[in-house]
């Protein structure tokens, strides 16, 4: 997808507007608090999801306004499209080539983009719930049926979790444990099926991305962390055999603690740089680098799943990086669209190709070229 005209108004600081980016990189430079952020945000919420600063939607209408109003114009599935998002009385209404749309979410997979920001280096830092988090929606992106087993699933583990709870009052319960334990193991043996291809088919994305960004010198591995071994190569079906024998060997456990200590919500990504684990031993700039191959890679699969190149959005990721990752970034990163933010004016002067735009203010005017 590509995105020829973004329009906003009343949209948080900006100033009613509209801009035609460049379908390669785009650079939104100007001083803290000036917009950049809020100008990612507005793209971001064409993927009919909620912000990913995690903003209530009434947040999102200027001060003092009582509605906002987005529209791009994309490039996508082979022709010419429009989608309009209104923010009214707090809440989100989308719009696609002019027809109302039931919800917003009905967007996803029709309009889409990735982004890095800040927060999202929580992805390499933070405990485990970070990476399954990364894992679950990038898999509910390619394949909408995982978001309906994901639901079942968490709702299977709610029950069981509330029956732990009441097993000590209540004894005779103890019996109908089983049936939540085959519940459990069958259902989030598909959860973790799914998320071993995924993790299959981005780990060779991931060690690509990270040696062109590091110039070769760092080898970037990852891999799916389950707190019992899958042998390589098992189906479905026996990893939901391991997991209810699993659940089944740590009943005793689990009474104990009235939790469900196994399963896909307490699995993880090991994240290893150089053989080292990335949380404990990476580098600022090294977890920085770390999180773009894993979105850049996200991207990917995107698009060659869906045909669809998704929008790249960074958010202010130059500056603690060195110049050739930088280089990397603005000039190495072909046939994507990207709208990457930062600080400085100087980063501009490294692009060889694309666009630049000044946001003061909450005012965005495209730079012409010297
Ligand atoms: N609903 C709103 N109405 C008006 N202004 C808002 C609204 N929500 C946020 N703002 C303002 O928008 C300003 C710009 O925010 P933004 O996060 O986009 O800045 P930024 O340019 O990315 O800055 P930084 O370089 O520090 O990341 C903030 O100062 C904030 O107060
Ligand atoms: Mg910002």
């Amino acid at each position: 997808m590509i995105i020829s005209k973004i329009s906003f108004a009343n949209y948080r600081n900006l100033l009613d507007n509209e801009i035609i980016p460049d379908k390669g990189i785009n650079i939104i430079y100007g001083k803290n608090a000036q917009g950049k952020t809020n100008l990612l945000e507005c793209i971001w919420l064409f993927n009919g999801v909620r912000s990913f600063r995690g903003s209530k939607d009434s947040d999102l209408v200027a001060f003092k306004k009582d509605f906002s109003k987005l529209q791009i114009t994309v490039f996508s599935q082979e022709r010419e499209q429009t989608a309009d998002i209104n923010i009214i009385n707090g809440k989100r209404e989308a719009y696609l080539n002019g027809v109302k749309l039931s919800a917003p979410s009905q967007l996803l997979g029709k309009m889409s983009s990735i982004v890095f920001s800040p927060e999202h280096l929580s992805l390499i830092k933070d405990g485990p719930a970070q990476r399954r988090k990364f894992l679950d929606s990038a898999l509910c992106q390619i394949m909408p049926r995982y978001a309906v087993i994901l639901s079942k699933y968490n709702k299977i583990l709610n029950q069981r979790n509330a029956l732990l709870k009441d097993i000590p009052y209540h004894r005779e319960l103890e019996e109908t444990l089983d049936i939540w334990d085959e519940k459990l193991a069958y259902t989030g043996a598909a959860l973790i099926f799914e998320r071993i291809k995924y993790i299959d088919l981005l780990k060779k994305k991931v060690r690509e991305y990270h040696r062109g960004i590091s110039e070769n010198k760092e080898d970037l591995k990852i891999k799916y962390s389950c707190c019992y071994k899958i042998p390589k190569g098992s189906t479905q079906n026996d990893i939901a055999e391991f997991l209810l024998n699993k659940l089944q060997k740590n009943k005793r456990d689990d009474l104990y603690l009235k939790y469900t200590t196994i399963g896909p919500h307490r699995d993880d990504i090991d994240i290893i740089i150089n053989d080292m684990k990335a949380r404990t031993f990476a580098s600022q700039g090294q977890q920085r680098s770390a999180v773009l191959s894993l979105k850049l890679s996200e991207a990917t699969i995107l698009d060659e799943i869906t045909g669809e190149k998704p929008v790249i959005l960074l958010d202010d990721v130059l500056s603690e990086l060195d110049t050739s990752r930088q280089d990397f970034l603005l000039n190495k990163i072909d046939g994507w669209q990207v709208f990457i933010t930062c600080c400085e004016k100087r980063f501009t002067k490294q692009l060889t190709n694309g666009k630049t735009f000044l946001l003061n203010n909450g005012s965005v005017t495209e730079e012409t070229k010297i």
